[in-house]
C-alpha cells in the first residue's frame, strides 16, 4: 500500500479551488476494517451453524422447559381418562362439581346457555367419554370455554364428565357403553371398578 501522503489530486479547477489529498487509510484503521469483515464471517458460522441459536431451536427448548415446568395439562388429561368410571359416587360428587363451576354456562339442568346443551344429541367436540375429558381438560378457549385441566383436580374432572354423560344418556337414551367407546377410544368400563355402576 502506498504510503505516499499529501499527495494532491489536482481537481481544484473543478471545484471552486478546493483541492484534495489523496492519503491512504493509516494500517491501524484498514487492519481494524479487515478484522471486523473476518470476525463478522466467523461470529456469523459460529452463531448460526456451530452453536445453532435459530430461533426454532429456542423455542423447542423453551418448550420442552415448559412441558418439564407445567406439565399439568398433559398429566391432567392422562390422569383423567386412566381412572375414568361412571360410577354412583363420581356422579353425585361430579353434580356439586358441576353446579359449582358449570352451571353459569351451561345451565342449572345442563339445558345450556353461554354455552351449549348437554341434553341433546349435537357435540362440539365429540360425544365419546374421551372426547368430553377432552374439552373439559383443555377447553376451547377461543369459544369461551375454560380449560378446567388447570382449575380442577384430575379426579373432578372425571367427576363432571360422569355427570354429564349419565345425564347426556338419560335424556337422550343413547346407551352408556355406546358413549363410554369401545376398543382404542374406549375408556375402562364402569363394572370393572369399585362402586356401583350407573345408568
Ligand atoms: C364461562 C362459560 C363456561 C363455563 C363456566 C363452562 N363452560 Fe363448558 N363450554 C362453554 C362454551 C362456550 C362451550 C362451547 C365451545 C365451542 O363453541 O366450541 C362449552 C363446551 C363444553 C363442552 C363440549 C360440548 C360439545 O358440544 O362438544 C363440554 C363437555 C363442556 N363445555 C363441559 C363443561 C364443564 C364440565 C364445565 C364445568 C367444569 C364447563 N363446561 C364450564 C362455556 C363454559
Amino acid at each position: 500500500m502506498s504510503k505516499d501522503t499529501n499527495r494532491l489530486l489536482g481537481h481544484a479547477d473543478e471545484a471552486d479551488g478546493i483541492d484534495e489529498y489523496d492519503n491512504p487509510l493509516p494500517d491501524w484503521w484498514v487492519g481494524l476494517f479487515w478484522f471486523t469483515v473476518l470476525w463478522a464471517v466467523g461470529y456469523g458460522l459460529w452463531y448460526h451453524v456451530i452453536g445453532d441459536r435459530s430461533q426454532a431451536r429456542r423455542l423447542s427448548e423453551e418448550m420442552t422447559a415448559a412441558e418439564a415446568r407445567w406439565p399439568a395439562q398433559a398429566e391432567a388429561l392422562a390422569a383423567a381418562a386412566a381412572d375414568f368410571a361412571v360410577t354412583a359416587e363420581a356422579v353425585a360428587a361430579g353434580e356439586a362439581v358441576f353446579q359449582q363451576n358449570c352451571v353459569v354456562c351451561h345451565g342449572q339442568n345442563l339445558e345450556g346457555g353461554i354455552g351449549p346443551t348437554f341434553l341433546d344429541d349435537e357435540w362440539l367436540h365429540g360425544g365419546q367419554a374421551k372426547d368430553i375429558l377432552t374439552t373439559i381438560t383443555q377447553g376451547v378457549p377461543a369459544k369461551g370455554m375454560i380449560p378446567w385441566g388447570g382449575i380442577l383436580s384430575p379426579e373432578q374432572i372425571n367427576q363432571v364428565a360422569a355427570y354429564v354423560i349419565t345425564k347426556n344418556s338419560e335424556a337422550t337414551g343413547r346407551p352408556l357403553g355406546d358413549i363410554l367407546g369401545s376398543g382404542e377410544d374406549a375408556v375402562p368400563d364402569p363394572s370393572g371398578s369399585a362402586g356401583d355402576p350407573v345408568g
